[in-house]
């Protein structure tokens, strides 16, 4: 072999060679990259992609609107009552509160209203948001304040409050004594209750007609523009007995034509508040035994003549002091033995009918 020949060898078997390894290389990093271990978030976030541009549809459901439907679909308030989870709701207030039968069924009509309004928003019939401002009438102790606090329940859950908590409050909560001082209260205490309910009990105590120097009018003037201004993010429940409320519509109609529901929650008759009585103490794991229970009957009949008598309270009361003298009368026998039944069962003698 020629000095030349053996030239042209070895650079051709270099070449040869380089050309096996580039080979080699590329074969194993394809191999690399099919194995390579996925990304985890927590490890490397991903690199930030342009998100894909996004349809009007989409865009509406970011903004928490609903796609609309087409003008051939149909619904069923069947799915949109179950869409909108409110038969917990009215579940409760069954489970909960004896009689109130008009209440009850004041409260469906709303909830169809609601349920109306929202389906017909599915198919982009728009409507101005129904007026959801209420009154509830009626005694001390007829279910005004639990009703409300299941209405910002249903009215979160139908989408027409965001939070649906209630704030609670009363003419010195938002009155204030001195000049200046009541538009900052009564505008902390609207602040507080934004996204839900606003219960203002007793609200009439809020007028006092001729008194120049009463700043309550100011409070009426506040709330009833923020009932007109705001009424997406709040919901005013004015509660008080009905005769009062109505001289305190009678003397301001700019309230009373905000008020878009009343609910008239009536005394309740002998055999409810017995009834009441014995889903209070199911609740509790107490009983009445068959004496106690005629006992009971007869200390609510005297004392629904009297006054101050404030309905489901009064029972509530009376079966806590009752719980007391139970107790008590356990507790004073030291050395004998209660069984469980003896723990759960009120008697006659814990029943006691004050002259
Ligand atoms: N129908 C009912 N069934 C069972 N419990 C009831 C019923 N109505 C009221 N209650 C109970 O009675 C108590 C008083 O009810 P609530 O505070 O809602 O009455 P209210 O009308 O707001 O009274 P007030 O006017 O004095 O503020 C609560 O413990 C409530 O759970
Ligand atoms: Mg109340």
């Amino acid at each position: 072999m020629s000095a030349h020949d053996a030239g042209t060898l070895a650079i051709s078997v270099v070449c040869s060679a380089v050309f096996v390894i580039l080979m080699v290389m590329g074969i194993l990093g394809v191999w690399s990259l099919s194995k390579a271990t996925p990304v985890t978030a927590n490890e490397a976030p991903a690199p930030e992609r342009t998100p894909p541009p996004r349809r009007p549809a989409q865009r509406r459901r970011d903004r928490g609107e609903i796609e609309l439907l087409p003008a051939d679909a149909t619904v069923t308030f069947a799915a949109e009552r179950s869409a909108a989870d409110i038969d917990d709701v009215f579940d409760a207030l069954d489970r909960d509160l004896i009689g109130l039968v008009p209440v009850k069924r004041k409260i469906q009509e709303i909830a169809a209203l609601l349920l109306v309004d929202r389906a017909r928003n599915k198919f982009g019939l728009s409507a101005p948001r129904p007026n959801l401002h209420m009154c509830f009438t009626g005694p001390p102790g007829t279910g005004k304040t639990t009703v409300a606090l299941r209405m910002g329940e249903l009215l979160h859950r139908l989408g027409y409050l965001e939070k649906g908590h209630l704030v609670h409050a009363m003419r010195d909560d938002l009155v204030a004594e001195y000049i200046g001082q009541t538009a900052p209260k009564t505008k902390r205490v609207l602040d507080r209750a934004m996204g839900g309910v606003l219960f203002i009990d007793e609200a009439y105590y809020l007028y006092r007609g001729e008194d120049s120097k009463d700043y309550g009018q100011e409070v009426v003037d506040i709330l009833l523009q923020v009932m007109e201004n705001e009424r997406d993010k709040l919901v005013v429940i004015l509660a008080g007995y009905k005769d009062r409320m109505d001289e305190f519509f009678g003397s301001n109609p700019g309230m009373s034509s905000r008020i878009a529901h009343h609910l008239d929650f009536a005394a309740y008759e002998l055999d409810e508040l017995v009834n009441i009585g014995r889903r209070m103490m199911e609740q509790s794991n107490y009983y009445l035994s068959a004496e106690a229970e005629v006992a009971f009957s007869e200390y609510l009949t005297h004392r629904m003549g009297q006054p101050r008598f404030a309905n489901a309270r009064s029972v509530r009361n009376e079966l806590d002091r009752a719980r007391l003298r139970h107790a008590h009368r356990l507790a004073t026998e030291l050395d004998r033995s209660w069984n469980r039944d003896d723990l759960m069962r009120i008697e006659p003698a814990d029943v006691v009918i004050r002259a």
